[in-house]
């Protein structure tokens, strides 16, 4: 594998409680678009896969589909893969891969793809490479399932708490902010703490960099590659199908 800076290495012990009510939200928009992929033809893979909330509606929805879950983070692959070996059905058909989505060693073909949470780590340079990458892994009648997730162009984002979650006698709060820094960048400022009443625990602060992407930039950016992007559920939830054109 290629050197990884793993941004998640303090906070993956806390994605995969907090991220739980994004699946909430949006687990039957993605489930709908996850349906319709052609999965008798080539594995499904779920890139990105974090704790593995993606990994578990792709083998839900198609129950006898090969499922590869690239994860590149140690600590979130400890979780995905403790999942999936915890489950015998899961177990006898997910594979999961450490290595970085562009480095991983995927299968020839791919019958979908879900990329929940995930395109703003790539650069664009980056984004060109995975597009190509994909459309010429995908079946016909196969996609990619992508969400863009605001802010979609640089911008402040003033702090706010994203996350609340009980587990047994503690709390486990997650707050965000982000500023803009540089062209199609800004920086995610985030808060991790762990309370007991009304003690605080623990707290971490995590800062990484994600790149932003609106629309249009998708759009155009996947025809280069002759695929074909269409909103796809909700428009808040910002999911998008990319699919082969004919
Ligand atoms: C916000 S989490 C989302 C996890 C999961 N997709 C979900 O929605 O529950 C982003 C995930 O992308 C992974 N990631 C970051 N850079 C990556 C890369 N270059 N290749 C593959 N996965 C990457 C992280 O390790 C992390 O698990």
């Amino acid at each position: 594998m290629a050197e990884y800076d793993d941004p998640y290495a303090v906070s993956g012990q806390f994605i995969d409680i907090m991220i739980a009510g994004w699946w909430e939200h949006f687990g039957a928009a993605v489930a709908e678009a996850v349906r319709a992929m052609p999965a008798d033809e080539a594995p499904l893979l779920d890139a990105g896969a974090g704790g593995g909330w993606g990994t578990r509606l792709l083998a839900t929805a198609h129950p006898t589909a090969r499922v590869v879950a690239v994860e590149p983070s140690p600590v979130l692959r400890a979780v995905l893969l403790s999942r999936i070996a915890a489950d015998d059905d899961l177990r006898s058909r997910v594979t999961v891969d450490g290595d970085d989505l562009l480095s991983a060693r995927l299968p020839d073909r791919l019958a979908g793809v879900v990329a929940a949470n995930l395109i703003g780590h790539f650069s664009p340079e980056e984004r060109g490479r995975l597009w190509g990458d994909l459309a010429g892994r995908l079946v016909p009648g196969g996609s990619v399932l992508v969400n863009l997730a605001p802010p979609l162009e640089p911008a402040r984002v003033e702090r706010a708490q994203m996350s609340r979650v009980e587990v047994g006698t503690r709390t486990y709060l997650g707050w965000a902010e982000a500023e803009p820094a540089g062209e199609q960048r800004i920086t995610w400022h985030m808060t991790y703490e762990v309370h007991e009443g009304d003690r605080l625990l623990t707290r971490d602060e995590v800062h990484y960099g994600w790149w932003t992407l609106t629309e249009q930039q998708l759009v155009a950016e996947t025809a280069t590659h002759g695929l074909a992007t269409l909103l796809h559920g909700p428009t808040e939830s910002g999911l998008y199908t990319v699919t082969p054109k004919d």
